[in-house]
């Protein structure tokens, strides 16, 4: 059967929704438990029931990465406030929350190989809403930042606020690497709380490097030894250059390779 989707889906028609990314990784989902909180954050923030019980919308998940044959790659699902007349208020109470699931497969090695080389980073405006804790599909900002970056022959767009600090990227957290000190902002604000990112903390505590959650400037980057953003579609993914500058020596750094090394070790998989 063809999936569809209503046109008065109100995700369609608002962004009325939110939305989650897990690896896959050999068949299982990298760090299930903490996507699901942060599911279930985000739906809470705006008033959309869960579809259905977690363990249900689990097995939901295994079952599109079965079907669909993904052994290493990715597993989307979106969540939006349903199918309604358009009208911008909510629409009444009982209205059934629509789900989207699809799994892709994603090639391990090539992701290994820009790994190795690592990844420019171009900043834009920080121009978002100030919920980007909320994990929207309201992505528009994040689509023309990264557009921007592309258009700059750039792998991500870093979002830069009022104070020249960077918030984070289109769709990943940034961070940048100081002796044995891992910089990344405070997920109190600005920035989505990620979930690679906090894998990351913990990696970090296993090979003894310390985190300062601060802020941190562009000018501050393009000094620092290494910088690196982190997503669940990119693991630990080393930046080169910010701008069209060197950072460190224009080379991926062994902090972000360590992390990245160490990543499917220190996560929750099953
Ligand atoms: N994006 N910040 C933003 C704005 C993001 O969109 C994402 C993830 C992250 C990193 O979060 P996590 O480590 O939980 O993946 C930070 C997903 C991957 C996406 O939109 O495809």
């Amino acid at each position: 059967m063809q999936a569809t989707v209503h046109v008065e889906d109100r995700g369609l028609q608002f962004a009325d929704g939110v939305y989650e990314v897990c690896e896959i990784r050999a068949g299982r989902l990298v760090d299930e438990r903490r996507h699901m909180e942060r599911l279930t954050r985000s739906l809470g923030e705006i008033s959309i029931p869960l579809p259905m019980s977690l363990k249900a919308l689990g097995i939901v998940l295994r079952e599109t990465v079965r079907k669909n044959r993904v052994h290493d790659g990715l597993v989307y699902m979106q969540v939006t406030r349903g199918v309604a007349k358009r009208d911008f208020a909510f629409p009444p109470s009982g209205t059934r929350p629509s789900l989207i699931v699809t799994a892709r497969a994603k090639n391990r090695q090539q992701a290994e190989d820009s790994a190795a080389k690592g990844i420019s980073v171009v900043t834009v405006k920080d121009n978002r809403w100030d919920r980007v804790d909320i994990k929207s599909t309201g992505l528009l900002p994040n689509v023309l930042a990264r557009q921007e970056a592309r258009k700059r022959g750039a792998g991500e767009a870093w979002f830069i606020d009022a104070e020249d600090c960077v918030t984070e990227g289109s769709s990943s957290n940034a961070w940048i690497v100081s002796g044995k000190t891992l910089i990344t902002r405070p997920a109190e604000h600005g920035i989505l709380r990620g979930i690679t990112r906090m894998v990351v903390f913990d990696i970090a505590r296993e090979l003894k490097l310390r985190i300062e959650e601060r802020s941190f400037t562009v000018a501050e980057a393009l000094a620092a030894k290494e910088a690196f953003i982190t997503a669940a579609t990119q693991i630990v993914m080393p930046v080169i250059t910010i701008d069209g500058r060197t950072v460190g020596n224009g080379k991926p750094g062994p902090v972000a390779q360590g992390l990245r090394a160490r990543f499917h070790d220190v996560a929750e998989i099953d």
